[in-house]
């Protein structure tokens, strides 16, 4: 096989991914409590110390340092900020502002996330997403975090993949709440697009207040490449391109449109919305088969493709061709910069995630070079971590971390990740060494 140099564009940015659920250990939220419910994780475990991120934050940002990481993007816990409602923890105020901080320090860009699927406990006591007043309740904790955090140089993400938080809490109900109620589902989604305007609000007002130049805002949307079972049934054929539209196009639609769509439940033009999206954060792991045959709604799916290779424990196929269709959908339809926040495997073959990577990459340029403009790529994830349902039963890191002893061992993946950020892109001798 022949390869030729893949070469990103000037000023593209590289690094990793993290939240602090899933990493900082000691939280008290919705999923702690979720937790100590027999059988809804995997494999028994609970979020617990985690990697005890919370204390060794300076030594994964050493990490991600020799890495050669640019960009690091993790979430704060809004349960460690406002524990009660209208209470607010300085000193954990004060903790972020270290982790910026030592992120600076070591020349990484932070990326701040604002809401990564969990949920202060007093929120969720009071009817958690599906409470209309649940994005005024939130604006709250965003603006305290604005104000923190304004003068360091950042970038703001608001909500991490809401339908994911809607449709795993509130339709499939292997998230907490565990409901499942198609209704429901959409007025959470409704919710959490306006939860996303209000943060973007509250973060552009401090900055307007504090004569500060705007930051860069996006939302983080969860993408999949929805295909039909059957490529020659048109019944399959529309309920992939319904699915595109309702997961993948309509939330991220309202929020650059500024008009809560009609499928959300509709309600018009939502002023917090305005100006709200200067990119779009885009996680991407897999496509998805669907069948008109099967009941989807009941999690009814087709079988998997056995040519393929999956991620452990959660078992998406690997299919980076999706990766460019997506990019290409978005990109067409909205003319928003893409910045593709999270991809990545989780396995102990770290010889996959070398392809994984590189397969995927290889599709994010061939995107680029058709015009769609990209400005960074993150991988999913520093270390391993807490993998929500999965327990600790899949590996995303590029970093390992033994959980006996907490100790972290760069794999394989992470140093050839370093020289494709080295080369700022893939050389045709990193494609050779990994893919032959
Ligand atoms: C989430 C992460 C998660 C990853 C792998 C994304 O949906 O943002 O929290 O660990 O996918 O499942």
């Amino acid at each position: 096989m022949e390869y030729s140099d893949l070469i990103f564009p000037k000023g593209f940015l590289w690094g990793s991914a993290a939240s602090a659920h899933q990493t900082e250990g000691g939280t008290h939220n919705d999923w702690s409590e979720w937790e100590k419910i027999p059988g809804k994780i995997r494999d028994g475990s609970t979020s617990a110390i985690a990697c005890d991120h919370y204390n060794r934050y300076e030594e994964d940002f050493d990490l991600a340092q020799d890495l050669g990481h640019q960009v690091h993007r993790f979430s704060i816990e809004w349960s460690r900020i406002e524990p009660a409602h209208d209470h607010w923890k300085t000193d954990e105020i004060e903790h972020y502002r270290r982790v910026v901080e030592a992120l600076i320090a070591r020349d990484v860009k932070p990326m701040i996330t604002l809401h990564h699927f969990t949920n202060p406990l007093w929120f969720r006591d009071m009817g958690g997403w599906l409470n209309p007043e649940s994005p005024t309740l939130f604006a709250p904790y965003c603006r305290r975090i604005a104000e923190t955090l304004c003068d360091y140089d950042v970038i703001w993400n608001t909500i991490n993949e809401p339908l994911v938080v809607a449709t795993l809490g509130y339709l499939f109900g292997e998230f907490p709440p565990g409901i499942r109620d198609y209704g429901k589902t959409l007025t959470v989604a409704k919710h959490l697009l306006m939860a996303h305007g209000q943060a973007a609000t509250q973060v552009r007002e401090v900055y307007e207040e504090q004569g500060l130049e705007q930051p860069q805002i996006a939302p983080v949307i969860s993408v999949s490449y929805f295909m039909p079972a059957d490529p020659t049934n048109e019944d399959d054929i529309e309920l992939a391109r319904y699915l595109d539209e309702l997961y993948n196009q309509s939330w991220i639609s309202g929020a650059i449109s500024g008009v809560v769509p009609e499928v959300l439940g509709g309600g018009g033009a939502y002023e917090p919305l305005r100006n709200s999206v200067d990119f779009i954060g885009v996680n991407y792991y897999s496509r998805m088969l669907v069948s008109s045959k099967l009941d989807f709604l009941a999690g009814e799916m087709p079988p998997k493709d056995p040519s393929l290779e999956r991620c452990e424990g959660l078992d998406w196929e690997v299919y980076p061709e999706g990766y460019y269709h997506i990019l290409n959908s978005l990109w067409s339809r909205y003319n928003v910069p893409l910045f593709l926040t999270e991809n990545g495997i989780g396995t102990l073959d770290d010889s996959l995630r070398c392809r994984y990577i590189i397969l995927h990459l290889q599709q994010v340029h061939r995107a680029i070079v058709d015009g769609v403009r990209v400005l960074g790529y993150l991988v999913w994830s520093l270390t391993d971590n807490f993998e929500w349902t999965y327990g600790y039963g899949s590996h995303f890191g590029l970093v390992e971390v033994d959980y006996e002893t907490l100790e972290r061992r760069p794999r394989q993946s992470a140093y050839m990740f370093r020289q494709i950020i080295e080369q700022n892109g893939l050389t045709a001798e990193i494609q050779r060494q990994y893919l032959s």
